[in-house]
């Protein structure tokens, strides 16, 4: 079989998985890893380690690394200066999300990518690909639901301790990170979000900086959605809070769609809401109601894996990916409306203004306590340290 070869740069949490993965998968071939920090190569397993070259420069890692293809798996503000990079080295990129830490730097990333039409861009949005996240959008975009009138969703099961965001300095700030639950673990329902319903024209929110944890970020949000078709949504995100809640809730004319504790309910009206309304000559009796167990399945591979899997279909057939580059744009300007509505305290209009976005986060980071320690080159060769191993 054909394999495309890969190389990740960044060997962190999720980039040491990525590794598995591109091990695992059959379409793939990891070749090369890069990170700054040598100390992350032991995160590989001895025998993959051993095989693979090993760099601590990017940009060495990118001229001569033997790869097509390069996952971007660094913290967020890098993303678009190593996506680009890859891409003028001519090689494919996916890069994690977010795309990038606001709006203005995800348009010069895109600018950019115009540049390389040849290369295929990709963007980690991985529970696009679950069984359920799938019959979703399929209902909708198939009519099943009717119009859509109101949407809720609470994603208040990203619990985080105090101990994960010391884990690493660059997170939970805003020099470091760039913004809080709707930067690091939201990006995922946010592009869902944007994915089953379009973007909203506007947005009012509530964003609370720290109050649940020591850190200068969001970690608590509530917000208020309008779109242009007459849909209103809330959308409720917390990292403090045990038990917490994934609730999907889309309301439509044909009834009500609930997605929670990985179960897939519909509850089908008869006659839909508006039409049964206007003509009964009843004030309080519904339309018969019934009771739907969605089934759905799950691909053959996984999140992730099937991510990665079809970015590599991609580049060697020219397959669809499960989620461009460039939309990518979308779920990061949802999550900056937010902040941006929640921190001036005022209703926002999108497509918001990236400049008052980028000079608001510019003065928040000002204030930041986190301060980059530069890059300290390694004094191990990257392959003498393979070999120590
Ligand atoms: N899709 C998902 O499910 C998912 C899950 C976790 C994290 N992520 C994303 O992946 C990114 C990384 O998160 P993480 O939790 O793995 O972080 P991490 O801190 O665990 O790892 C980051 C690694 O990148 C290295 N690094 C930093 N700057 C670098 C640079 N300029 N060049 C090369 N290496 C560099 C660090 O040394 C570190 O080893 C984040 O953007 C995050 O949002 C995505």
């Amino acid at each position: 079989m054909e394999k495309v070869r890969i190389g990740i740069i960044g060997i962190g949490n999720i980039g040491s998985s990525h590794v598995v993965r591109c091990n695992a998968l059959p379409n793939t071939d990891l070749t090369a890893v890069c990170d700054v920090d040598p100390d992350a190569f032991k995160r590989i397993e001895e025998s993959v380690r051993k095989r693979l070259q090993l760099y601590t420069d990017v940009e060495k890692f990118l001229s001569e690394a033997p790869i097509d293809a390069v996952i971007v798996a660094v913290p967020h503000y890098d993303h678009p200066d190593l996506a680009i990079a890859a891409m003028e080295h001519g090689k494919h990129v996916m890069v994690e999300k977010p795309i990038a830490v606001h709006k203005a730097e995800a348009e010069r990333l895109l600018a950019a990518a115009k540049k390389y039409p040849k290369l295929i861009k990709g963007a980690m949005f991985n529970q696009r690909t679950s069984g359920a996240h799938q019959k979703i959008k399929q209902m909708i975009d198939g009519g099943e639901l009717g119009k859509l009138k109101r949407i809720n969703w609470i994603i208040t099961d990203w619990f985080r301790s105090q101990h994960y965001y010391d884990s690493g300095d660059w997170r939970a700030s805003w020099r470091g990170e760039g913004g809080g639950v709707l930067l690091n673990q939201c990006p995922h329902q946010l592009d869902l979000m944007q994915w089953f319903f379009g973007m909203p024209v506007k947005v009012r929110a509530t964003a609370k900086l720290g109050k649940l944890h020591d850190i200068e970020v969001e970690d608590e949000v509530n917000a208020y959605l309008e779109y242009e078709n007459g849909l209103t949504g809330n959308f409720i995100a917390s990292t403090g809070e045990i038990p917490g809640t994934n609730r999907l809730e889309i309301m439509a004319e044909r009834g009500r769609l609930v997605y929670e504790d990985g179960k897939l309910q519909f509850i089908r009206s008869e006659r839909e809401c508006s039409e049964y309304s206007k003509n009964t000559d009843k004030s309080f009796d519904l339309p018969d109601l019934w009771k739907c167990d969605i089934s759905f399945s799950e691909p053959e591979f996984q999140q992730h894996y099937e991510v990665i899997r079809r970015f590599a279909e991609a580049i060697l057939h020219g397959t669809p990916l499960v989620a461009n580059m460039e939309e990518g744009i979308r779920a990061l300007e949802l999550g900056n409306a937010m902040l941006l509505s929640g921190l001036k305290e005022k209703t926002v209009e999108l497509p918001i203004d990236a400049k008052e976005y980028s000079d608001m986060l510019t003065e928040l980071v000002k204030t930041s306590r986190y301060h980059k320690k530069p890059v300290v080159k390694s004094v191990v060769d990257a392959s003498e340290f393979a070999k120590s191993y």
